[in-house]
């Protein structure tokens, strides 16, 4: 080969590397499907990244794959799943900053939490969920009642930096993580959004909240809401002047019909004096506002 022609797939090359970083995401769809997935992983030698391919894979190859540091836009998905390697209990501050940054669009779209550790090679428990998922992923995406699952992970000492191999240098390498376990998350989740979007003919046609009853009231009022279709539901007590005086409710729900009661308390327990107060239910970003009269 002469010098030119060197130099020119040297260039080609260099074009391939640039378009690749550009196109890194996983792209799988070899099922069709009309929802848009991602899952998003943070991790540092691996593990995460091969956890999060076998949920898409689980879900039959439907989800975009990203590792967070790609800095995938959230915007473009309907449905996340989200979740990464731990280390000193937490996951790496790029999926915490990346969370913590587009919190206000994944609070409304994850669907799945899930978290890789070492555990010392113990079964994961209620515990290990609980500071994983629950108070710290869960907390960050700022959702709860998100199906989640801690996976046992892998510790390959070769793929670490040299410090950390040599602080890890008196520990064994392992690998724990199962891909069956990965994809039957994958599996559940898929199934579980679709079985609530799927059946639209046992579904309610439209979101509506009905007036409250009784009212006028003087101490317990009830509510009831009905949703076309699942997601992110919050129901604010707000005051005369717009002010908020109770959270009643901020959970992710599937469709159908709801009742809730409202105790004539504020957040903090204290009852609140007679006067107009609206309730404000939100599902996925859309309002409804009532009105309702509290006479004591
Ligand atoms: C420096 C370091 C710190 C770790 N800290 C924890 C920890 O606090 N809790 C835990 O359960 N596992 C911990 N692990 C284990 C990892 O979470 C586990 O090996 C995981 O599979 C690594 O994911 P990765 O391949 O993305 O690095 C740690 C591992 C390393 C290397």
């Amino acid at each position: 080969m002469n010098r030119r022609n060197f130099f020119k797939m040297g260039l080609a090359g260099v074009g391939v590397v640039v378009f690749a970083k550009k196109a890194r995401a996983l792209e799988y769809y070899p099922m069709p499907s009309d929802k848009k997935w991602a899952v998003i992983y943070g991790t540092w030698c691996g593990s995460s990244r091969d956890a999060a391919v076998w949920i898409s894979e689980g879900m039959g190859g439907i989800a975009n794959v990203f590792d967070v540091r790609e800095n995938p836009n959230p915007t473009e998905f309907d449905h996340i799943i989200i979740g990464g390697s731990i280390r000193s209990s937490v996951t790496r501050k790029e999926l915490q900053d990346y969370i913590k940054e587009h919190q206000s669009v994944l609070k409304e779209k994850v669907r799945g939490l899930f978290a890789v550790c070492g555990n010392m090679g113990q079964p994961v428990g209620p515990q290990q969920t609980a500071q994983f998922i629950d108070n710290h992923l869960a907390r960050l995406c700022g959702v709860t009642n998100v199906p989640s699952r801690v996976f046992l992970g892998r510790i390959t000492k070769c793929l670490l930096d040299p410090q950390t191999a040599q602080m890890m240098a008196g520990m064994e390498d392992y690998d724990h993580l199962k891909r069956s376990e990965c994809m039957a998350f994958g599996r559940e989740i898929l199934e579980k959004v679709t079985s609530s979007i799927g059946k639209t003919d046992q579904v309610p046609k439209e979101f509506r909240v009905e007036q409250n009853y009784p009212n006028p009231f003087n101490s317990t009022t009830t509510i009831h809401y009905v949703l076309h279709t699942s997601g992110n539901v919050k129901l604010n007590i707000l005051d005369a002047k717009g002010e908020k005086v109770r959270t009643l409710l901020e959970k992710y729900h599937l469709p159908g019909e709801y009742t809730l009661q409202w105790d004539a308390r504020d957040d903090f327990g204290k009852y609140v004096s007679s006067g107009s107060y609206f309730y404000v239910l939100v599902l996925n970003g859309a309002p409804i506002v009532k009105k309702m009269l509290l006479v004591k």
